[in-house]
């Protein structure tokens, strides 16, 4: 049982909870059918839908330019596949947002958090075969490709792991809001 979403900060980009009056950056981010197309937000994507997911109660945090403070993306925890020491993280930023290492900097920052605080043992990504975006984010944030996720949330995708080994969670850790951010 993962603690509230919390706020994070660092340098590159501001993680915090959701409120109800984002939903029109969330409408005006999710119209870019590629959000839809290998994520499992809906599309097309309305205001009906933005509202829905606002008060789902689903555990999410939005992705902000830490320089404008701007909405440009959600990063999510979709639950905790092998037990309490594991969860699955997702993602999005907007495309006016994106290539400024916005997404990278916010999964770093989530997950040296769930690491680093939560002490979770391992975060997954169930990425879509193709999505040569969403690898390039796993690997700069320090994922692993594991292979094929069988039986997941996700049919036919591939399974990212990043796992707290020990001789690099102190480094990373270290660089956990608080103590620095984003860098991870
Ligand atoms: C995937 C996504 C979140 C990336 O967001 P972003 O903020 O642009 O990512 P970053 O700027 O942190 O990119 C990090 C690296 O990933 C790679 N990358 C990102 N976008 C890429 C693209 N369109 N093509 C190829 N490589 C890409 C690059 O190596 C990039 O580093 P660089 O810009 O220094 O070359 C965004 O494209 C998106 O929301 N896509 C649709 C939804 C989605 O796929 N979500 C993930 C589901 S698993």
């Amino acid at each position: 049982m993962l603690p509230d979403p919390p706020e994070l900060r660092g340098p590159v980009v501001v993680l915090r909870p959701l409120r109800a009056d984002d939903a029109g950056a969330i409408v005006t981010h999710c119209q870019d059918p590629e959000i839809g197309r290998w994520t499992t937000v809906p599309y097309p994507y309305g205001r009906s839908d933005a509202d829905a997911f606002l008060n789902s109660g689903e555990w999410a945090l939005g992705i902000c330019d830490a320089g404008t403070n701007a909405l440009a993306g959600c990063i999510g925890v979709m639950g905790s596949p092998a037990g309490e020491s594991a969860c699955e993280v997702g993602y999005w930023v907007g495309s006016a947002m994106r290539r400024r290492g916005l997404a990278t900097a916010a999964l770093g920052t989530l997950t040296g958090w769930l690491v680093g605080t939560c002490g979770l043992g391992r975060v997954e990504l169930l990425i879509l075969p193709g999505n040569t975006a969403s690898e390039g984010v796993a690997t700069a944030a320090g994922f692993t490709r594991a292979g094929r996720a069988r039986g997941r949330r996700v049919p036919g995708a591939v399974l990212w792991v990043f796992t707290a080994a020990a001789d690099v969670t102190s480094e990373r850790t270290a660089a956990v809001p608080g103590g620095g951010g984003d860098r991870f």
